[in-house]
């Protein structure tokens, strides 16, 4: 039985991941930092069936013992501050989390077990930011638009050079945007689709949105971790794209959000100048061949597919608490 631990594993792709190693038959392994409340509502349902152990990726000798006690196989670090937004209010913690949490990921596995353990980092398209070329792809060169993605850039780049410098396995997935049921509601998609059914039941009359003109290639989550998976069973580590390789405005998802329940956008949607970024990223797309051709991947959902999924569990679950 491999054994994989999971950094990142109470958030979006944690969860998906954990179910997804489970079904093949891993050992999984978390780590969860202490919180005076316990916040593993999208693990609950996992909860017999995976061992979580504390650790935090500002605490390096905790990172060390985590990997020493459990000895795995494959090592996904999805542990991140990963709002964009928050990462202008806290720029010197986001470093420490995104950037700098890495490379004590990447030490832990040097000093312990550099040849017998397998790495993914999970990169970022908020990488690309200001972008340089379209479909973004893995030779597209990095400008990132916010301490998010600059620090997002560090940690692709010691990736690489771990795997360069000491030859061991590890591979950074270069992820677009991907939701789900579970996305947290700060990010734009959640945010519509639960404010979409709030106002359908009469729960909420009005939906205040930043800049509705920004594109974005948007997936499904439960696709993307699929990807991380396959990059770590490959014959050599590689860095991979991973899309859809469609882009679709903001204002695009709100109009078939609120399509999806027979509402007018127009009629609840508020600009508020409050949620416009200070540098935004305008348009990504992402060109996912190299994916498609050496990992055989491919994503299953796609936009509409995602949209309304996503309005439909909202639906559901504000319906059950009403
Ligand atoms: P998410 O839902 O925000 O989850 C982030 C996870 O990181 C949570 O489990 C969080 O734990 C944990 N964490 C944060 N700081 C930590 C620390 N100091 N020590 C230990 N754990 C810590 O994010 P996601 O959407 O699942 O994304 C997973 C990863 O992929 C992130 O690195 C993100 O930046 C990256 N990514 C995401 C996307 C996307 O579209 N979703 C695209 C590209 C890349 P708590 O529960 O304790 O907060
Ligand atoms: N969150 C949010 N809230 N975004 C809004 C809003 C709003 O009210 N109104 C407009 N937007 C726009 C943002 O300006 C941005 O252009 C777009 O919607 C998407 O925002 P988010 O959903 O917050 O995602 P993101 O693209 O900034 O970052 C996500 O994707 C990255 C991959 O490209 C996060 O998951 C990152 O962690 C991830 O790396």
């Amino acid at each position: 039985m491999k054994k994989a631990l999971v950094t990142g594993i109470t958030g979006q792709d944690g969860s998906y991941l954990a179910e997804f190693l489970l079904e093949k038959g891993y050992e999984v392994h978390g780590v969860v930092r202490r919180s005076s409340t316990e916040n593993f509502e999208r693990i609950a349902h996992l909860a017999s069936r995976i061992r979580l152990h504390q650790a935090d990726l500002l605490d390096q000798l905790s990172i060390i013992d985590v990997v020493r006690e459990t000895e795995p196989d494959e090592v996904y670090n999805l542990a991140a501050m990963s709002f964009v937004p928050t990462s202008w209010k806290q720029p010197v913690l986001t470093g420490e989390f995104t950037a700098i949490g890495v490379t004590r990921m990447l030490e832990a596995i040097r000093l312990l077990n550099p040849k017998g353990i397998r790495f993914y980092q999970a990169s970022s398209s908020e990488m690309f930011g200001k972008v340089l070329e379209t479909p973004q792809r893995e030779t597209t060169p990095f400008y990132p638009r916010s301490p998010y993605g600059v620090a997002k850039v560090y940690g692709h780049w010691i990736t690489v050079n771990y795997r360069e410098s000491y030859g061991m396995f590890c591979c950074s997935g270069i992820l677009f945007n991907h939701e789900s049921p579970r996305r947290g509601k700060e990010f734009v998609t959640r945010k519509v689709t639960d404010a979409v059914a709030r106002i359908k039941l009469g729960l909420q009359s009005e939906l205040r949105l930043g800049n509705l003109d920004a594109k974005r290639d948007w997936g499904f989550a439960g696709d993307y971790v699929k990807a991380m998976w396959l990059m770590l069973q490959q014959d050599k580590p590689d860095d991979y794209v991973i899309a859809t390789g469609e882009t679709h405005s903001v204002r695009e998802l709100v109009e078939r959000a609120f399509a999806c329940v027979g509402l007018d956008w127009r009629k609840y949607v508020v600009l508020d100048p409050a949620l416009i970024r200070p540098a935004e990223v305008d348009l990504l797309v992402g060109d996912a061949s190299k994916a498609r051709r050496q990992l055989g991947w491919k994503p299953e959902v796609d936009f509409e597919g995602l949209v309304r999924m996503m309005v439909e569990a909202d639906l559901e679950r504000w319906k059950r608490l009403k």
